[in-house]
């Protein structure tokens, strides 16, 4: 039987152990809870050139221009935090491929920072003619969002999109060399069906982590949205396995990140569930993000940040810098609180890049 509401799913505590923890190994800057923070999540502009129903309504208003980070700014904060030891920064955004100076910023960060990867999570629309200048401005991997494969269901999901342009996108990724991810965010009632057996089928042939998101409640306009529309891992193990087979746990259950990996018997690819509300992975979080509007925070779903915009403009010093960085890092909250029915409301998911 396929469960049909909200009440059947249980918000679980951020710090109940649910599985084998990585142990993050890399450098960065240790938080109060003795955590290793060295990932830096940039939103690179709020904008986007598609609306998805879970994400942001379709009239949704921008932050003006003048409040958001320019190159420079950006470029200088990176660096400061690749100094203290940060080593992984993704972009992100709304879609970070909107921010015009794109390649110049990653070229920039690869000179400046060699060692560190640099990651993009984009919706994969442009990437058709942007996958190659990326790659040679330092772009290591990309996760593309592909909801569903249906082409109607797309273009529903994401209010206006094409199905092919994306697809497109990530045909490019492929072939300039990226390593890829797919991120599908489950929502019940729209892509909860067919669609997740479909794309689930993408990984026995393609190299590639399809990765299953539970759907999590934001501000924004649309919270009550989101709230009833959430589908658990384990339906979503139960449906595709009863479809394609038994899923395989890989790794002993050793988080991917924030993933949990199983693959289907003989395939190329894996299946990666992200299951933030009733598996929450705070416990091995090791990132922090920077807003578009030059805010550090702390947590995705807690308002907690810190302004580094107004420090920077102003012209403090790097060591200055490096000590409201220290100190906000520091202060990061354990987790989140969902199961207390505690939502980050401050902002839409698009302002802080997931
Ligand atoms: P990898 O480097 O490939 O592991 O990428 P990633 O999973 O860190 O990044 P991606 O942008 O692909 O994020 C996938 C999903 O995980 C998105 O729905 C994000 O919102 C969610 N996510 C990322 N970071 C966090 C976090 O700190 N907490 C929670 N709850 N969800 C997160
Ligand atoms: N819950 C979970 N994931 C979300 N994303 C956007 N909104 C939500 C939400 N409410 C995903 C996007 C993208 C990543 C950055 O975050 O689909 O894959
Ligand atoms: Fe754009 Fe991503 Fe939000 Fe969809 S989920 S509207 S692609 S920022």
């Amino acid at each position: 039987m396929i469960t049909t509401h909200i009440e059947t799913l249980r918000y679980r505590r951020a710090d109940d152990p649910v599985s084998t923890l990585a142990t993050p190994s890399a450098p960065g800057l240790k938080d109060q809870h003795s955590r290793n923070i060295n990932y830096l999540r940039i939103s690179l502009t709020d904008v986007c050139n598609l609306r998805c129903v879970y994400c942001m309504p379709e009239s949704m208003t921008f932050k003006p221009e003048p409040e958001m980070l320019q190159l420079d700014e950006f470029e200088a904060l990176i660096k400061i935090f690749a100094k203290l030891g940060f080593n992984k920064f993704r972009y992100t955004g709304g879609e970070p491929t909107l921010f015009k100076a794109l390649p110049t910023l990653i070229k920039n960060v690869q000179d400046a920072a060699p060692d560190a990867l640099q990651a993009l999570t984009t919706n994969g629309i442009t990437l058709a003619h942007l996958a190659t200048p990326l790659r040679d401005a330092g772009v290591q991997r990309v996760n593309i969002s592909i909801d569903t494969l249906h082409p109607g269901r797309y273009r529903d999901i994401t209010r206006w999109g094409r199905l092919q342009d994306a697809l497109n996108g990530l045909e490019a990724a492929e072939r300039a060399g990226l390593q890829v991810k797919i991120n599908a965010v489950i929502v019940r009632g729209w892509n909860d069906q067919e669609d997740v057996i479909e794309l689930a089928k993408l990984s026995q042939h393609k190299p590639w982590q399809i990765r299953f998101i539970e759907l999590m409640p934001f501000g924004g306009g649309i919270h009550s949205f989101q709230q009833d529309r959430i589908v658990s891992e384990q339906e979503l193990r139960d449906r595709i396995s009863a479809a394609l087979g038994p899923l395989e746990l890989q790794n002993n259950g050793t988080l991917d990140g924030e993933a949990r990996v199983f693959a289907l018997h003989g395939a190329k690819g894996s299946l990666g569930f992200i299951s933030s509300v009733t598996a929450p992975f705070c416990a091995s979080c090791n990132r922090a993000r920077l807003t578009a509007d030059g805010k550090l925070r702390l947590c995705l779903l807690r308002p907690d940040e810190i302004d580094l915009r107004t420090p920077l403009r102003q012209g403090q010093s790097v060591t200055d810098m490096n000590s409201h960085i220290r100190k906000a890092i520091f202060r990061k909250p354990w987790g989140h609180g969902l199961d207390q029915d505690e939502f980050a409301t401050d902002r839409a998911m698009s302002e802080i890049g997931g």
